[in-house]
């Protein structure tokens, strides 16, 4: 079986595999063609592809010689039409939230995988790119914020006086929130966390973070431990609740999203008009909405002396592990779909590999795709 790896549109600095996964999959006995430069701005040059087992070509020359296609952004549209029939795509195409994505491909002879599918299952854990790009998100948000903010992080008692540490709230502890609780504490900031899973609380606290809880949250064992809508009740008490808390904070930390939906607003101009001068609100839900009324995706502005950095992209700024760590969930999902022999399998009674396919034979393959789009 032949592997081919896309270089990534020009705004993406990550690349799908490192030449360390070239190695293990040429252990599979897989042959792996990466297209020129695709790990350039990952710090991966074309001579340690070759090094490890990979033969670099034009991106054509990928495409035609690829049985399975590797890339992190949906390849561009003049790739997709090159494509050959029964050829098979791992990409992320964010297909809870993306309905043309889906759409469009169903009229194809492919076969995709989008990764963000993933099962969230203990088994699956090792080929989770979600979880890994936010912990990747959840670090650097804290890293960024303490960059803006005009002020220490930790408690200092120097000659010119008592620094105050820095107070940080973090909306949504998943795996970016709690990466985020444990990246503010290192850095000696005093972190409080909001969450509508109360089973959260005790992570945090094992972190040295606060939990504030807002009673009344909806739950919904159904949803497979992801957040579901809340009731108006709840939102306009967590609403207050949040305003108070902001009011104090110098840094909040925004990560809390809903799969396939908008991002709640948690946020609203006047809780930031109610905040210090100088604080920072980073929203890693920008992309999705925005868990900050103010937000505007992809920028970093000003109001009312706030700085709301609108930024759902960190992995790409931290190319190199991003890279190893989405990689290493790759191959492990490859691992699924190689055989003994270095050869093609597709297994759909694997509950992983059924539940990470998009479409095949022109079908949906993923149970929750079914239901959304019929
Ligand atoms: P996410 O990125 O979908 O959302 C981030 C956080 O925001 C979540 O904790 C969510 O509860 C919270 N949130 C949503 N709406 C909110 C609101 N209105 N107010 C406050 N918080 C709100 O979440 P992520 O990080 O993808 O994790 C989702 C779940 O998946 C978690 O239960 C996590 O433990 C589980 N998980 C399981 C894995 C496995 O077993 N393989 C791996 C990673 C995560």
């Amino acid at each position: 079986m032949v592997i081919g790896v896309l270089k990534e549109p020009e705004f993406e600095k990550r690349v799908s595999i490192l030449p360390e996964a070239v190695k293990t999959l040429k252990k599979l006995k897989a042959d792996i063609v990466i297209e020129k430069g695709a790990g350039e701005r990952a710090f991966a040059s074309d001579k340690e592809y070759t090094e490890a087992g990979a033969e670099l070509l034009g991106i054509g020359e990928v495409i035609k010689r690829a049985d399975v296609l590797l890339s992190i952004n949906i390849p561009d549209d003049d790739s997709l039409k090159s494509l050959k029939k029964g050829q098979i795509v791992i990409s992320v195409f964010n297909p809870l939230g993306e309905e043309m994505s889906v759409r469009s491909l169903l009229q194809s002879e492919q076969t995709y995988f989008s990764m963000d599918l993933i099962p969230r299952t203990t088994r699956g854990q090792a080929m989770d790119i979600l979880s890994s790009m936010a912990t990747i998100s959840g670090y650097k948000a804290v890293l960024d914020a303490a960059m803006h903010l005009p002020n220490f992080f930790p408690m200092f008692m120097t000659a010119a006086g008592t620094i105050r540490p820095a107070k940080i709230l973090i909306l949504g502890a998943g795996v970016a929130g709690l990466q985020a609780i444990a990246t503010g504490r290192k850095l000696g900031g005093v972190v409080e966390a909001f969450d509508v899973r109360s089973a959260v609380k005790e992570q945090v606290e094992s972190l040295g973070g606060k939990f504030v809880e807002v009673e009344g949250a909806v739950e919904d064992a159904a949803a497979g431990g992801y957040a579901v809508e809340q009731t108006e009740e709840f939102k306009a008490k967590q609403k207050q609740l949040i305003h108070d808390h902001a009011a104090k904070s110098n840094v909040i930390i925004c990560t809390a999203q809903i799969p396939g939906r908008k991002a709640p607003v948690l946020i609203e101009k006047t809780t930031v008009e109610a905040m210090k001068p100088g604080s920072v609100i980073i929203d890693l839900a920008a992309s999705t909405g925005g868990n900050c009324e103010l937000t505007e995706n992809a920028k970093i502005v000003v109001k009312h002396g706030v700085t709301i950095v609108g930024k759902s992209d960190y992995p790409s700024d931290m190319p190199n592990d991003a890279s190893r760590m989405y990689g290493n969930n790759l191959v492990n999902f490859l691992k699924l779909l190689i055989d003994e022999n270095g050869g093609l399998k597709l297994d759909f009674e694997d509950e992983i590999v059924r539940g990470t396919c998009m479409i095949h034979e022109k079908q949906l393959v993923n149970e929750r795709l079914q239901q959304l789009y019929g």
